[in-house]
């Protein structure tokens, strides 16, 4: 996880890298830091536990001005988070000052090599380990006769460390006695170089660059990218010298501003309708009652051959995949399973080379996605993605996939991001049915359906003064059950973990029936139950399992359709939705859980966008 951004150039440095951090907060926010060049050669570093606005803090009483500078937010894996683990981190005399992104595996048989060369450490951190590393390195180089203003000898300095490192790094490096460079070097954790007028910037991911330049480049693994205000050189591991693909950036700097919301998460709630339809946009073929997608990358021919799908992913967008099981067995009739990517990346599951595998992400930078695609890969499995962020690392990698067209997610609790997701699951199971046993009829059907959801998910955000009720009603419970059946159960699954992330409550998903084999025994008078139970053929089964609750004295909440008088008389709090069929519920029932998770987390004071200990893209194991 963490953030990176960097710059060399004219501007004032420390403005961009500030600004760039608010927008990385979203990788981790334990603390905050940057490095800026001095004229007097020195090079100043200031940095705060906690977030950005700290630093920001720190700054003001201790100004660093310069026009090269790197910066970091932290979200911790070796050491607590506090001001001596903060990153930058000073290596040598303070000849090398770095950030990194990523996890050194080895880092402790070389923190002690290094011990042994008489090199002090400061922090807990394994990122103090490269910049001690690479300040050795350095020295080497000079020893064997590099000079001190030639490139290569920095180059090769760093060369040098990356090849004693296991493990992910995206690395931004100043060196003292080259005030105006930055060494930026990739590995398993994303870095996007921006191309401006005689300026570079580096960052995590573009929208730093926002509003800055539309041109980037975007670092493979095993790149080296060396920027000076007016050069970019790029090299690989084991090629050498690259020359960089430029690509312009279409992402507009509104998409990354709150506008009149007071957060994030709440703006991407309200964005579904819109974002729900450019999932859609262009992709239905009216003529053929089918759904056309440009970048599977499979011949028509490979894509009848699949006899078997998996879908691969973490979290919220593991959810997504569940429901995607349920919507393509049904359309298609193709067998699904729905792995963990964390299991995945390290099973050997019997795979066929009639096997589709999906990898499912937001953010497309997800380590344990990202390595559950490489090992379907390296067997031979067509990797295709089901994906947000352009230009991620997963989206490269993938032999084809669809883009869920979303626009940056940057509220930690995942929301939109959902709702796009079931909704091209649903464009996939009607293609791969269409191309096997749905009829024209059917088809067509599910895409009148499909095109009505903007507007139905637009009725369905009006129960926002409803929840807010509820909220009122419910924010002091310390558990919470979340129940659902068939395609309401990944609903179910997911807002149990919507209320846990950001507001820490305690909240399990169940699927509804198999309440009565454990969880029941949580119920008393003050544990609420969430049933998810629009109209739906499993209807009167879940009614059965509330009175089941209901006999317990336990409070029920249900989401349910309008005029059900039977929930109505079971339930202590209902909240409406429109009726849809069955199969598009988990679009508008995943809603009022949103936004359930979201006003009890305002009430109990918590940050709702910045959750503690999460991070929005997880880029370590
Ligand atoms: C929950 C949440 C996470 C992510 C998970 C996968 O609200 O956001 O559970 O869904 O970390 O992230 P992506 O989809 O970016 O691979």
């Amino acid at each position: 996880m963490c953030g990176i951004v960097g710059y060399v150039g004219h501007r004032e440095v420390t403005d961009f890298l500030v600004e760039g951090l608010h927008r990385l907060e979203y990788r981790g926010y334990d603390s905050a830091g940057v490095a800026v060049m001095q004229p007097d050669g020195l090079i100043a570093v200031r940095k705060k536990a906690g977030r950005v606005e700290a630093l920001a803090g720190a700054l003001e009483s201790q100004p660093a001005g310069g026009s090269v500078g790197i910066g970091h937010t932290r979200w911790a894996t070796h050491g607590p988070a506090n001001d001596i683990n903060a990153h930058p981190h000073v290596g040598g005399q303070g000849e090398v000052v770095l950030v990194h992104n990523g996890v050194i595996e080895n880092y402790s048989q070389l923190r002690a090599q290094l011990q042994g060369l008489g090199y002090v450490f400061k922090s807990a951190t394994d990122t103090e380990v490269v910049a001690h590393l690479v300040a050795h390195h350095l020295e080497e180089q000079v020893k064997l006769g590099g000079t001190i203003d030639d490139n290569k000898t920095y180059l090769r300095a760093v060369e040098a460390s990356l090849r004693k490192l296991k493990g992910t790094y995206g690395l931004a490096i100043l060196f003292r006695e080259r005030p105006d460079m930055i060494i930026a070097a990739r590995n398993g954790s994303p870095l996007v170089v921006g191309v401006g007028d005689n300026e570079h910037y580096i960052a995590s991911d573009p929208s730093p660059l926002v509003g800055y330049t539309d041109q980037v480049v975007f670092l493979a693994d095993h790149e080296i990218a060396v920027l000076t205000a007016d050069r970019l050189d790029l090299r690989h591991r084991d090629t050498g010298r690259l020359s960089p693909s430029v690509q312009t950036l279409n992402q507009v700097s509104t998409e990354i501003e709150k506008g009149d919301f007071e957060h994030y998460m709440l703006k991407e709630i309200f964005e579904q309708p819109q974002t729900i339809e450019n999932a859609m946009r262009g992709r239905f073929d009216e003529d053929e009652a089918t759904a056309k997608f440009g970048g599977l990358n499979l011949t028509p021919q490979q894509l009848r051959r699949i006899d078997r799908i998996v879908l691969t992913a973490c979290g919220t967008s593991w959810h997504a995949a569940l429901v995607g099981e349920y919507l393509i067995e049904e359309f298609a009739r193709v067998p699904v399973e729905v792995e963990y990517a964390s299991e995945l990346r390290y099973r050997n599951p019997p795979l066929s080379d009639r096997t589709a595998v999906f990898a499912i992400t937001q953010s497309g930078e997800t380590a344990d996605t990202l390595a559950a695609m490489r090992e379907c890969k390296r067997k031979g499995l067509p990797s295709l993605a089901i994906c947000n962020t352009v230009g991620s690392t997963i989206a490269r990698e993938a032999d084809g996939g669809v883009y869920l067209h979303a626009g940056p997610e940057i509220g930690v609790a995942s929301t939109k991001a959902f709702t796009s997701q079931v909704t091209v699951l649903a464009l996939l199971a009607l293609y791969f049915g269409r191309m096997r046993h749905l009829s024209f009829q059917a088809g067509k059907r599910l895409i009148g359906h499909l095109k009505a959801m903007p507007e139905v998910v637009s009725r369905t955000l009006e129960c926002h003064e409803s929840v807010k009720e509820v909220a009122q009603r419910y924010h002091e419970a310390t558990n919470f059950l979340y129940l659902g059946r068939l395609y309401n159960f990944p609903v179910a699954l997911e807002g149990a973990l919507k209320l846990k992330e950001i507001s820490y409550i305690h909240a399990e998903g169940y699927p509804a029936a198999e309440m009565k084999h454990g969880p029941i025994a949580l119920i008393d008078e003050h544990t609420p139950s969430v049933f998810v139970v629009p109209r739906s053929g499993v209807y009167d089964k879940v009614i059965s399992n509330m009175e089941e609750i209901r006999a317990r004295k336990g409070p029920i909440i249900a989401i349910a359709c309008e005029e059900d008088d039977n929930v109505a008389a079971l339930a202590d709090h209902v909240i409406t939705v429109p009726s849809v069929d069955d199969y598009l519920q988990p679009i508008v029932t995943s809603i009022p859980l949103q936004l359930l998770a979201y006003e009890i987390a305002l009430l109990r004071g918590c940050n709702v966008d910045r959750p503690r200990n999460l991070a929005k893209s997880v880029t370590v194991e």
